[in-house]
């Protein structure tokens, strides 16, 4: 029976960096892999292939505004055939690079699905119906998530017409119309793709804002951005029903607050309301989980069964890529004897539709919630050199800083390039930097993000340019 330092469940990018960094850090690892390709959901039916849907579209959707700038270039004709082979392309490309970083790292790859199956001893139920066992010394399980429907309707997708998010990269033909339940991250990124290439666009979402949780200030100016766009808002709709019509399919909602209930007819309809947790099998091994079906941890990321650890969107936290893969490099430092630590403070979050949204830290509706007691630094890029050159003055920058300390709190960008911007703010909160700090800092001109240098200087001082 093969035996391993570690092995890990599941390879998204929890699984796959934590394999890397154990193998770096000198542990005998192994990776096991229902899928056939490496990359979970987020390389090969989610972050990856929707920012390559994302990023073609909005090249679509440029053209149209290109005069605008002295370059006529007529009419722009979309062969989606051509832009989803892209998207594939993207996604092998992605896929075949992880394959050449386990080789790298000479970490051992199973295929099949792989289950704890007691202390030290994973099961794998491989192709065709054979089965083999492992042993290690420690288990990290990074199974990650689903989609989870809406809970108490049934929803029969069949990811041409009912679709998830996988269905909804891969439409063969742009629908006329399409329904999206959900106003969240995932329902704004696909409703954006398909609305550039022309489909009519409805997002219902139970909640009276896009966006939850975001910055309220944000999420207006988002919401009015997206309805410039042609995207048309259900807010404080409730859906209690979608299926299947003689052509496309229906969605039934009602208003929150009370009232008639409403049915919305359209070709195709995106169910993204949210994610669950993928821990089949782990209660019959005997693994805890908490009140919301997640494993529970102790906070370094152990189970309730010695040498068996779980990170990513299957525990607790915002259930984003780039979280999954800091606890995965922490957890293989801990099983390696090191201090791995994850600072949840600071973890950024991008929503990749045109303009971006990004942000970091508290918002003002969490800091007037916990009675914090801070300061607001505000700057539009319809001030920014750089922004009026690019023709993309919508949006702005808020640096929230504490009143008495002036450390930065929380940033909120919502503009071209905010995705990359945030970063500079993720860095300074993360040494505690405060707004004097980051207004302090010079800024190449002309930059986008002179903007975030000038909301500090706002929220320390003065801006200059406004
Ligand atoms: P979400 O939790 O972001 O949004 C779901 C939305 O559906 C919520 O606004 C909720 O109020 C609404 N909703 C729930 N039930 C409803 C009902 N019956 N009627 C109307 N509205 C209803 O979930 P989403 O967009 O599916 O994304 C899943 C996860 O994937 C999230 O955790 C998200 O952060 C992550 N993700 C992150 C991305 C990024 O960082 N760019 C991209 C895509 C996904």
């Amino acid at each position: 029976m093969p035996s391993y330092d570690v092995v890990i469940i599941g390879a998204g990018p929890g699984g796959y960096v934590c394999a890397i960094k154990a193998a770096q850090l000198g542990l005998k690892t192994a990776l096991v892999e229902k899928r056939p390709t490496f990359g979970g959901t987020c390389v090969n039916v989610g972050c990856i292939p929707s920012k390559a849907l994302l990023h073609a579209s909005e090249k679509f959707a440029e053209v149209a505004h290109l005069a605008d700038l002295g370059v006529e270039v007529g009419k722009a004709k979309l062969n989606l055939a051509a832009m989803q082979a892209h998207r594939t392309k993207v996604v092998k490309q992605n896929t075949d690079g992880l394959v050449f970083l386990m080789k790298k790292n000479k970490i051992d790859t199973y295929q099949g699905t792989g289950t704890v199956a007691g202390k030290g001893k994973v099961a794998i139920a491989l192709e065709g119906g054979k089965a083999e066992t492992i042993e290690t010394k420690n288990i990290v399980i990074a199974t990650g998530s689903d989609v989870a429907g809406i809970p108490g309707v049934k929803v029969e997708f069949d990811e041409k017409v009912i679709v998830s998010s996988t269905g909804a990269l891969e439409f063969d033909k742009v629908p006329a119309s399409l329904i999206v339940v959900g106003g969240g991250v995932i329902g704004l990124e696909l409703g954006s793709v398909w609305a550039r290439l022309g489909s009519k666009v409805t997002v219902v979402e139970y909640l009276d804002s896009i966006l939850g949780g975001m910055d309220g200030e944000v999420s207006k100016q988002f919401q009015r951005m997206l309805a410039k766009q042609g995207i048309e808002f259900r807010l404080g709709a409730k859906v209690t029903g979608v299926a299947k019509a003689k052509k496309g399919a229906t969605v039934t909602f009602e208003p929150v607050k009370g009232g008639d209930a409403e049915t919305l007819t359209a070709d195709a309809v995106l169910v993204a309301t949210g994610r669950k947790p993928y821990t089949d099998g782990l209660k019959d091994a005997g693994i805890e989980l908490d009140e919301r079906g997640r494993v529970k941890t102790d906070g370094h990321f152990r189970t309730n069964i010695e040498g068996v650890y779980a990170i990513g969107d299957v525990i607790a936290g915002p259930m984003l890529a780039h979280k999954a893969e800091d606890e995965g490099v922490a957890v293989a430092e801990i099983i390696a004897g090191q201090k791995g630590h994850v600072n949840y403070d600071v973890i950024p979050s991008v929503v990749y539709t045109s303009p971006e949204v990004a942000s970091v830290g508290k918002t003002e509706e969490e800091l007037k919630k916990a009675g914090v007691e801070y300061k607001a630094g505000k700057f539009p890029f319809t001030a920014n050199g750089r922004a009026r050159a690019m023709a993309a003055t919508d949006g702005f920058v808020k640096v929230l800083a504490d009143k008495a300390s002036d450390r930065v709190l929380g940033v909120h960008i919502i503009g071209f390039g905010a995705g990359e911007m945030i970063h500079e703010a993720a860095v300074l909160m993360e040494f505690s930097g405060s707004a004097e700090d980051l207004a302090r800092t010079c800024h190449a001109h002309p930059t986008m993000s002179e903007a975030v240098k000038e909301a500090a200087l706002a929220a320390w001082s003065k801006p200059i340019h406004m």
